[in-house]
């Protein structure tokens, strides 16, 4: 197939154009579970990065039924990112090698105290940093600026500061501090370009988290064969989207053995049977990205799906599906 580079900024734009088929009513479906002490009114989470940082963007996605909102990836200081092209449509996804861009907390995090006034989930305020003093910096503005959890980016497969997530001591090390910073629960999101995933969620654990979010994409690459040249500005990306679902959700199969946490499933989920598959594999919630190129709709697709299998197999509460599929 022919390759799309698509220009990051207007993929928040393209999604919430799109028409949401019927948003649901207030508690319109009847999930609640708590999370690592966060209370969330369904299984739904909004993956970090894909729509940007808009707070009209992230107020819409709340309206549309998502059970948190989890911000784009924030450092300490202004961040351009990288070069165009930057995001390529392949078959089976999307690679991406933006560069983390962004404004840095001290501009962002007035954004967050806005959304906290206009929408009732809970705001996840994601987080990465070059050192444990950066996340630290980082996640402590940002839950004074009312982020009700942080989640540690300590795993962009393209990033300079990516490297952080493939040692367990270092993940361990940033674990800690940041941990020792802040009196909300933290989440620690994983790379899965490591040779063993449960190494890496264990020093997240043993440094005290929370929770473990699995995983960030996919390290990949796209060549154009006319030009001879690597498409992405970074040469290398990530993978998201359906090709990568099933690495996702062996991951979380596997740590579902391993770690104690909870753990939040994401990679290719776009429809109920997706979410259904990752809370049997272990998942106690799922987190939604490159599928909201459909539009918003999936969320309200996706609970009402799980609703229905719910009631089709006499289920009672989320906690008779998660983990089902290990016994
Ligand atoms: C355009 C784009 C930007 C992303 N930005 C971030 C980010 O800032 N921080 C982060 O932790 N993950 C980021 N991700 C990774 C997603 O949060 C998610 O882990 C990954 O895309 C897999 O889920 P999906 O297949 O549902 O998209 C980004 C992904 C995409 C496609």
């Amino acid at each position: 197939m022919a390759y799309y580079s698509i220009p990051y900024s207007t993929i928040g734009f393209i999604v919430t154009k799109k028409k949401v088929v019927g948003m649901p009513k207030k508690d319109e479906f009847d999930l609640p579970l708590q999370l690592a002490g966060l209370r969330m009114r369904n299984p739904t989470m909004l993956a970090s990065g894909i729509l940007g940082m808009s707070r009209f963007t992230l107020e819409q996605v709340a309206s549309a039924g998502a059970g948190s909102i989890v911000t784009k990836s924030i450092g300490p200081k202004p961040e351009k990112g990288y070069s165009n092209p930057t995001i390529v449509e392949v078959d089976c996804g999307y690679l991406n090698a933006m560069g983390l861009p962004n404004p840095g907390v001290d501009a962002y995090a007035p954004e967050i105290s806005e959304l906290r006034k206009v929408i009732d989930v809970p705001i996840v305020g994601s987080v990465y940093g070059g050192s444990p003093e950066d996340f630290v910096y980082v996640a402590s503005k940002m839950e004074k600026a009312g982020a009700a959890a942080i989640e540690a980016n300590v795993s962009c497969p393209h990033a300079k500061v990516g490297s952080i997530g493939l040692d367990p001591d270092c993940v361990k090390e940033v674990t800690q501090a940041v941990k020792g910073a802040i009196r909300i629960p933290l989440l620690v999101k994983l790379n899965p370009n490591v040779t063993s995933i449960v190494e890496i969620a264990k020093a997240a654990e043993d440094g005290g988290c929370d929770a473990i979010t699995a995983i960030n994409t996919v390290k990949g690459m796209a060549i154009d064969v006319d030009a001879f040249l690597p498409i992405l500005g970074n040469r290398y990306g990530g993978l998201s989207g359906p090709a990568m679902k099933p690495i996702a959700l062996r991951c979380v199969y596997e740590l579902y053995e391993k770690v104690r946490v909870p753990i939040i499933g994401v990679g290719g989920i776009s429809g109920w049977r997706d979410a259904v598959e990752f809370l049997l594999a272990g998942a106690s919630c799922i987190q939604i990205g490159t599928a909201l190129i459909k539009g918003l709709s999936v969320f309200k697709e996706i609970l009402e799906g799980l609703t229905s299998y719910m009631k089709k197999k006499s289920f009672k509460s989320l906690k008779d599906i998660i983990g089902r599929a290990h016994r």
